[in-house]
């Protein structure tokens, strides 16, 4: 391993070999960052510098940074077994067996390595199941880094209501297929599946469409799609890639009782280690068994590094004390900066589901916040330089507009309480133009 003396020559080095010295396009922010370390409920950059995190890694961490006794289940399985890539192995069968008992629509699984292989695999079983190509998702939500759904997450107001990809190089016709709806609203849905619901292969939905903080859906609209998607032979599918574990074992389905035909996990389902997972009803899911005619490969699926950090991490929420250790201080950590705002004067909305917590930059006059449309009144700079100022104060919220705050099992009462304390000294001192 080289040694690496600061955070600027680290960020140098890399953009020297790495397209713009990062291997995943958003983890680039506006200094440079180098991290060399990751225990608990922080990590140490390469200016040795502690941050108290509540990036977690765009979610993954539920139980902490390098979690004892998941490490210590992955140690164990790689002195026995490694990839061997034909038939199945006890470890996969063990982890389906855990997720089918809780998921609400989890009949049959499926593992591959990464949300977005994750949501590819279930747009291409609803296209084969229904014969139909065009598939609906929402302003506002990220579903990964393939054609049919990277487009309109973070849209500026302009491209609203139209085609926002959001990469060169995508192709045409199958941006084509893809419809953008407001999330929310029962009324756009019903108008467009009344025109051509018999054309619509799939509805993919976030279904807390935590990629722009934390919007939370309305029963109504939870109705609306079951109901509208079963009237006109549409697959509902849940991306649960971020809900999923976090919030619940069995995910938001089996908070909110609407059980979608498919779901994709991945994310805090092992702490971090790569996994994801398909899950749904058989009648559907079994178009993937060999013979069945539609193709689910990838040669590092089910690889027992991240099958046995799953069911490690699972086994950590099985009595639930980790999802109720996390509300709570997410619950004082939201309403703590929220009273602080209202002192202040700050106009200031926090959000608050679960373990995640998301300020806006917007008055709580305008709440409920229902959709990527509302957002829209968030004041992107006061968010960004408020998050760039807690990251100096040793607290890492990162500098992005709208970007959710994770508690994990590791973050602790005194963690709120810097938290807060930090909070009060950058909201004090901001300015009242940015
Ligand atoms: C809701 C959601 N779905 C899918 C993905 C894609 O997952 P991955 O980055 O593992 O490909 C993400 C990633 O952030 C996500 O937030």
């Amino acid at each position: 391993m080289s040694l690496v003396s600061s955070s600027a020559e680290l960020a140098a080095r890399a953009e020297a070999v790495i397209p713009g010295g990062v291997n995943s396009g958003n983890r680039r922010i506006a200094w440079p960052l180098g991290v060399i370390a990751a225990s608990g409920a922080s990590f140490t950059d390469a200016d040795g510098q502690q941050l108290l995190d509540y990036h977690a890694a765009f979610g993954p961490l539920i139980l902490g940074h390098n979690h004892p006794r998941v490490n210590a289940a992955v140690h164990q399985v790689i002195d026995r077994l490694d990839i061997v890539g034909i038939g199945v192995t006890n470890i996969e069968v063990e982890l389906a067996e855990t997720l089918v008992h809780h998921i609400p629509c989890a009949e049959r699984v499926l593992l591959t390595n990464s949300g977005s292989e994750a949501t590819y695999a279930a747009l291409r079983l609803a296209r084969a199941v229904t014969r139909r190509d065009t598939i609906v998702k929402f302003q506002g939500t990220y579903h990964g880094w393939h054609d049919a759904v990277l487009m309109n997450v973070i849209s500026p107001p302009d491209r609203i209501g139209k085609k926002d990809p959001l990469s060169l190089g995508m192709l045409q016709s199958t941006i084509d297929e893809t419809l953008v709806l407001p999330f929310n609203d029962v009324d756009a849905l019903t108008e467009v599946l009344q025109q051509r619901g018999d054309t619509i292969a799939a509805i993919l939905v976030e279904i807390i469409p935590h990629n722009i903080g934390c919007v939370l859906p309305e029963p109504e609209f939870l109705a609306a799609l079951r109901q509208l998607t079963t009237q006109y032979g549409i697959v509902l599918i849940f991306d649960e890639v971020i809900t999923g574990f976090r919030h619940a074992l069995g995910g938001y389905q089996s908070l909110c009782g609407v059980t979608p035909d498919l779901a994709t996990f991945a994310k805090a389902m092992a702490n971090g280690y790569p996994i994801a997972a398909l899950a749904g009803r058989a009648a559907l899911m079994e178009r993937f068994a060999p013979g069945g005619g539609v193709t689910f490969a990838g040669t590092y699926n089910a690889h027992p590094v991240g099958v046995t950090a799953a069911l490690a991490t699972i086994a950590e929420l099985q009595d639930g004390r980790v999802h109720a250790h996390c509300r709570r201080l997410a619950e004082r950590a939201a309403r703590g900066i929220g009273e602080i705002a209202a002192e202040l004067g700050i106009p200031l909305t926090v959000v608050q589901f679960g373990s995640v917590f998301v300020p806006y930059f917007i008055d709580p006059a305008h709440a409920p916040l229902r959709n990527y449309e509302a957002l829209l009144a968030n004041d992107t700079a006061r968010d960004v330089w408020f998050r760039s100022q807690m990251c100096a104060q040793g607290i890492f919220m990162l500098p992005v507009a709208m970007k959710r705050n994770h508690v994990s099992a590791a973050h602790t009462d005194e963690d709120i309480d810097r938290t807060l304390d930090a909070a009060r000294t950058v909201l004090a001192g901001m300015p009242a133009r940015i």
